[in-house]
C-alpha cells in the first residue's frame, strides 16, 4: 500500500494516509488495521482514524514507540508499506444514545474522531475529552471540534483547558451533575482503566477499546486474550470494544508488560532512537 501523506502531528505522533480503496469502502468507526512496515517488522494493530471513500484513502495515527513503528515512521510519502490488512475487529455500536462522552489520549485522540463524527450524525450530543501532558502534544483539535458539540481539553501542565488528566476532568464534570448515556474511551490502558473507575459509581455504560498485544489479529493465536465478566475474549475478533466495568484490569495491565525486555533488545539491535 502506497503512503500518500505522512506527517509528525505532535512529537513522536504520526498521521499516515495510505491508498487502500477496499478498506476505505468498508471501514467503520472503531475498526483497526494490521500494519507490517517492511519484511523484517512485526505486525502492529492500529486504529483507523479517518478515511475518504471517493479518494480511496485511509488515515491512521501511530506513536513511534518500538522497532516496527520506528520503521513505519521512517517511510516516506510515495513509498510502500509491506503489508496492511483490514478492516479488522468490530466497530463501535453507532446509534442514538442521547448524550455521549468520548475520551481520547495519545493515539486515542485519532481513535475517537470517527466515532464522534458518526455518533453526531446519528443525532447524539457529543462531548469529546482530549488529553495530553501539554498543549503542544494535542492534535486534531479543529477536526474534533468540527464533529463535536464540545471539546474539553485536559493537560497535565495546565497549558490548555483543565489542569490534570482527562479522568480528573470527567470526574469533576460527573460530580457537578453532567450525565452521559454512554462513555467511550480510546487510549493507553491506564487511561481507559481510570475512566472506567470514574464512571463505575455512576453506573454509566463505558466502552473501552482494548489494545493488548496482537499477532495475527484474526482470532487464531490467542495473544490478545482478555478477561471480560469472567470469560476469556479475544480482543481482535470479539472486540476490541468491551464494557470497561467488566474488564479484568489486573490481568490486562500485567500482560501489557510481558515483552518489555525483548522490546528493549529489539530496539538496541535496530538502532532504535539513533536515527
Ligand atoms: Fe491472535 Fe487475537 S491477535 S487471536
Amino acid at each position: 500500500m502506497q503512503i500518500i501523506d505522512k506527517s509528525e502531528i505532535a512529537p513522536n505522533v504520526y498521521a499516515c494516509k495510505v491508498r487502500a480503496e477496499a478498506i476505505a469502502k468498508k471501514v467503520q468507526p472503531g475498526q483497526f488495521i494490521m500494519v507490517i512496515p517492511d519484511q523484517y517488522s512485526e505486525r502492529t494493530p492500529i486504529t483507523v482514524a479517518d478515511w475518504n471513500t471517493s479518494e480511496g484513502t485511509i488515515t491512521f495515527i501511530f506513536l513511534d514507540i518500538g522497532s516496527s513503528t520506528n520503521r513505519l515512521a521512517e517511510l516516506k510519502p510515495g513509498e510502500e508499506i509491506f503489508s496492511l490488512t483490514g478492516p479488522l475487529g468490530n466497530s463501535f455500536d453507532i446509534k442514538k444514545y442521547g448524550s455521549v462522552g468520548l475520551v481520547g489520549g495519545c493515539y486515542g485522540i485519532g481513535g475517537i474522531y470517527p466515532a464522534a463524527r458518526a455518533l453526531r450524525e446519528k443525532g447524539n450530543r457529543v462531548v469529546c475529552y482530549s488529553e495530553a501532558r501539554s498543549k503542544f502534544l494535542l492534535y486534531w483539535n479543529k477536526k474534533l471540534e468540527e464533529v463535536s458539540d464540545e471539546v474539553r481539553y485536559a493537560t497535565a501542565d495546565g497549558s490548555l483547558g483543565f489542569k490534570g488528566h482527562a479522568y480528573d476532568l470527567l470526574e469533576t464534570d460527573l460530580k457537578s451533575g453532567v450525565k452521559y448515556d454512554l462513555v467511550i474511551t480510546v487510549g493507553c490502558t491506564f487511561l481507559m482503566y481510570r475512566i472506567s473507575k470514574v464512571t463505575e459509581p455512576y453506573q454509566m455504560k463505558t466502552i473501552v477499546s482494548m489494545n493488548p498485544i496482537m499477532i495475527d489479529g484474526t482470532g487464531m493465536c490467542g495473544a490478545c486474550r482478555v478477561e471480560v465478566d469472567g470469560a476469556t475474549r479475544f480482543a481482535c475478533v470479539d472486540g476490541p470494544h468491551f464494557d470497561g466495568h467488566q474488564m479484568n484490569w489486573d490481568l490486562v495491565l500485567a500482560r501489557r508488560k510481558a515483552y518489555l525486555d525483548e522490546e528493549i533488545v529489539s530496539g538496541e539491535r535496530h538502532d532504535y532512537g539513533k536515527s
